[in-house]
């Protein structure tokens, strides 16, 4: 089945996996018992494949090279967006939660949520139906429903509203996994369509890479990995609070290993925002004005 899933699909599966191999640890952020039946042995193979290709060396100066640690920094953005979507829900306002894209989360299955919490997880068709076929008899915790639709399609909106979403009520947005496999046009228009389904108040979250993280030596490696599987790193920005800004939130970003993101667990050194051409992360989150 696993099969049918295109290059970028896959990377739900690496996901779960990745949230597998963290639910193991002694000092994981978080457990989630679905994780390896989501990752399947796919999942687990292209982790195997992404590990082997960025698994720090020495070059024959004796220098030491490798890329950011994967894992520590999954581990970190499903913490801080489980908080992140926790916090939020509990605000009486907030009624709605979507998840674009959905991927293998079991955010809905392993966490609680408040009794007027409308959940959507929205992804491509043929994820959302493996996901289905993978947590078959496990109940979510929260009114839940799935939109099968494509983000970049004309009218994947009208899907969302038919399955019951409330563009006038106040609602919390996880682009999470997402946006750097996304042309940097394709990045505005998913925002500005998100961006007008969203009433004031509204949250958005996400997760960014900057535009040195698509270009440096040291990350080759990395997306050389992402571009051989056929879902390359397209887009990074180095202000995520103007992206936002741009599409009407008041915005704020943090950056693994920062204050509130970092959960002991950071392994590389945060360099101030100042500091130009090196590779960071953003957790980026905004309020729809
Ligand atoms: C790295 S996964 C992240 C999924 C999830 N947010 C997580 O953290 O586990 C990327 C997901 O983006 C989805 N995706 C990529 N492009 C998409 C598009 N144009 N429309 C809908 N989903 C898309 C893929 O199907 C995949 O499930």
């Amino acid at each position: 089945m696993t099969g049918t899933l295109d290059a970028v699909e896959r990377t739900a599966l690496l996901t779960a996996a990745l949230r597998a191999v963290e639910s193991g640890r002694a000092d994981r952020l978080y457990t989630d018992p679905y994780a390896a039946r989501l990752a399947g042995d796919t999942g687990l193979k292209l982790l195997g494949e992404l590990r082997d290709a960025t698994a720090p060396r020495e070059d024959p100066s004796g220098e030491r090279s490798g890329v950011p640690s994967t894992p520590d920094y999954n581990a970190l953005r499903t913490r801080f967006f489980d908080d992140y979507l926790q916090r939020e829900a509990r605000d009486p306002q907030t009624s709605q939660i979507v998840l674009a894209p959905a991927g293998m989360d079991s955010r809905a299955h392993r966490l609680d949520w408040p009794a007027h919490t409308r959940y959507f997880e929205l992804d491509r068709p043929a994820v959302l139906a493996l996901k289905e076929q993978r947590l078959r008899g496990v109940p979510p915790r929260v009114e839940h429903r799935t939109v099968a639709l494509d983000l970049t399609a004309p009218d994947w909106e009208n899907t969302l509203l038919t399955a019951g979403y409330t563009p006038d009520r106040p609602s919390v947005w996880l682009l999470e996994g997402l946006l750097y496999y996304l042309r940097h046009d394709e990045v505005h228009r998913i925002l500005g369509r998100v961006a007008a389904l969203m009433a004031p108040g509204s949250r958005i979250a996400a997760d960014l890479v900057n535009t040195a993280a698509l270009t440096r030596p040291d990350m080759r490696a990395l997306l050389d990995v992402f571009a051989g599987w056929g879902c390359p790193w397209l887009s990074g920005t180095d202000d995520p609070e103007a992206l936002l800004g741009a599409h009407g939130f008041r915005a704020g970003a943090v950056q693994p290993g920062e204050p509130g993101a970092d959960f002991g667990r950071w392994p590389d050194p945060v360099p101030p925002r100042t500091e130009t051409g090196v590779r960071r992360v953003f957790f980026v989150h905004g309020v729809r004005q």
